[in-house]
């Protein structure tokens, strides 16, 4: 099978090849799954370029996230599995059979049943965006009734985020840095569309909410003083992103303490499995239940990786996907 391979970390033209390889074969509780597109997501292309480096296995094939169908199981596995659609979700964690190939081999619980009216880009777009949103929001308790405030609605993780706290029944603010982005978060769902680029970003939230429930936070640094200012007795922070070369941020803690809010911090990588499932589960509802649309996809042939990373890298507005066929 054709695959994208790196064996060593750098740049993504420097170290990413597609090779041909043996096509995998499920083993025992696995599914095979012919992938039709690949996910790419900021984790791909930090793991390759060893910004947060994982041991690469003697070889190594990205991506985390896919769709495709199954076409072959491995013992234990209901045969009846063969033909279906599915997306896929962290094939790469731990493994060297990531998505960006003809083939990959997955557990059987990471290859989810696409439902028939959603698409197989849609599909390839959830695994690592939307499974972190749901982290981010649920982690605490339900917000039925309750007030989101997402940072960065037009990013992937943040689409996610407006669109599975509107499904659980929660208003949603976000902010956004464009009008394009702005239009993106809108359609996504959510309430309130914030420029923060514009003046009194806290003063235009508090007209529609003095506090809010929780904070879906992807640039802590930036946005702490808002995040506090919305804050109160039962706020959580989630904080999903460290902004790389960027300072860290201090912690004012007498206006934590003022604030009594609880600050959450989430790395998909170390998430126990059974609240994974939990987030696999409660998106594959949503999307069953049609709550859940697809941010504007970017094609890329599979020879073109390193070329749809780098789109990644330099923060390509929308969803990149390799269109592997
Ligand atoms: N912890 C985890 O397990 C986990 C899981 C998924 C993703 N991540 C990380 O989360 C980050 C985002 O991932 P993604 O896939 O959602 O990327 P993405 O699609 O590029 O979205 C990031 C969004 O954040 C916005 N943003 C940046 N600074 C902002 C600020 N100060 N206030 C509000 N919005 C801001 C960006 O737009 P503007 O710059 O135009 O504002 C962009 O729309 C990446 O660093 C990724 O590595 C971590």
């Amino acid at each position: 099978m054709k695959a994208v391979v790196y064996d060593r970390l750098g740049a993504a033209a420097d170290v990413l090849r597609v090779v041909d390889l043996p096509r995998p074969e499920p083993g025992p509780g696995e599914v095979r799954v012919r992938v039709s597109f690949s996910g790419v997501n900021p984790t791909d292309w930090k793991s390759r370029s060893g910004a947060t480096a994982r041991p690469a296995d003697e070889f190594q094939i990205p991506h985390h996230d896919g769709s495709g169908v199954i076409d072959a199981v491995g013992p234990g596995v209901d045969e009846d599995r063969v033909g279906q659609r599915v997306w896929v979700w962290m094939a790469a964690a731990g493994r060297r059979w990531g998505t960006a190939a003809e083939w990959t081999v997955v557990s059987d619980q990471q290859a989810v049943a696409l439902p028939t009216g959603a698409s197989l880009e849609l599909g390839a777009s959830l695994g690592v965006p939307a499974v972190t949103a749901h982290r981010c929001l649920f982690a605490d308790g339900d917000v039925a009734g309750r007030t989101v405030l997402v940072a960065g609605g037009a990013g992937a993780v943040g689409h996610f985020a407006i669109q599975l706290a509107r499904h659980a029944g929660a208003r949603v603010v976000t902010t956004v840095s464009s009008a394009a982005k702005a239009e993106l978060a809108r359609a996504a769902g959510a309430d309130l569309v914030v420029n923060y680029r514009e003046p009194d970003v806290l003063e235009r939230i508090r007209a529609f909410t003095e506090q809010v429930d929780r904070v879906v936070e992807v640039n802590l640094a930036a946005n702490l003083s808002l995040d506090l200012g919305l804050s109160g007795p039962g706020t959580v922070v989630s904080v999903y992103a460290a902004n790389h070369g960027a300072a860290d941020p201090e912690l004012p803690i007498r206006a934590c303490m003022g604030a009594n809010v609880v600050l959450r911090f989430v790395l998909l990588y170390g998430v126990p499995i059974a609240d994974l499932l939990r987030g696999v589960t409660a998106v594959s509802a949503a999307l069953e239940a049609g709550a859940l649309t697809e941010l504007p996809v970017h094609r890329f042939p599979l020879e073109e990786c390193a070329a749809a990373q780098d789109a990644v890298q330099s923060g390509a507005v929308g969803k990149v996907l390799l269109d592997v066929g």
